[in-house]
């Protein structure tokens, strides 16, 4: 029987010579595999007191969605800068060249609310720790990370428990 790590692609040399590009979308197009992941993905948090899914752009917004849908909870999109509608509070965040900015609705979480945070890679975790920054300073709290990929020689998990993240990753790549 196939694992969720068996459906994801890698692709060499994308976007940059040197990078294995692990690709989630022939996860998502098989009905097993996109099953399986969003079953795996939830299953720590099934039961558990969580009020609202945090998605990150892009990826993060297929596999929130539909574990929010399966929880019958809420689900908040973080985005890139510039794309969201109303008004917003936002957090910069390293890139490997230079910086970007990540942004939420200012009134999409509510004090004392409880998150469980969704992307589909963690690799330094400057997204994720962005995405954290931002619901903390919402008042919220992050109850978990949830992940299909760690690559765990770039160090995100590690960036990521320093900062008391609980982190749940479905598989690893060197
Ligand atoms: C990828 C991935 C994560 C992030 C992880 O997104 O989907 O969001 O990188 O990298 P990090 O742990 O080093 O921060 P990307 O920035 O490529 O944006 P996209 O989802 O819009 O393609
Ligand atoms: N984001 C950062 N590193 C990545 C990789 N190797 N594959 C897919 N997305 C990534």
């Amino acid at each position: 029987m196939k694992t969720v790590q068996d459906y994801i692609r890698t692709i060499p040399d994308f976007p940059h010579e040197g990078i294995m590009f692990r690709d989630v979308t022939t996860l998502f197009n098989d009905p097993r595999g996109f099953r399986i992941a969003i079953d795996q993905l939830l299953h720590p948090y099934a039961g558990q007191p969580i009020d609202k899914v945090v998605g990150l752009e892009a990826r993060g917004f297929i596999l929130g969605g539909a574990i929010a849908h399966q929880l019958s909870l809420g689900f908040v999109p973080i985005r890139k800068n510039g794309k969201l509608p109303g008004k917003t509070i936002e957090q910069s965040y390293t890139l490997e060249y230079g910086e970007a900015v990540m942004e939420v609705h200012d009134d999409a979480l509510q004090p004392g609310e409880r998150v469980l945070l969704v992307d589909d890679l963690l690799a330094t975790g400057g997204t994720a720790e962005a995405g954290i920054k931002l619901i903390e300073r919402m008042g919220a709290q992050v109850m978990g990370c949830a992940f299909v990929i760690d690559l765990p020689d770039i160090g995100g998990r590690a960036k990521l428990e320093a900062l008391g993240m609980d982190v749940h990753a479905l598989c690893q790549f060197e």
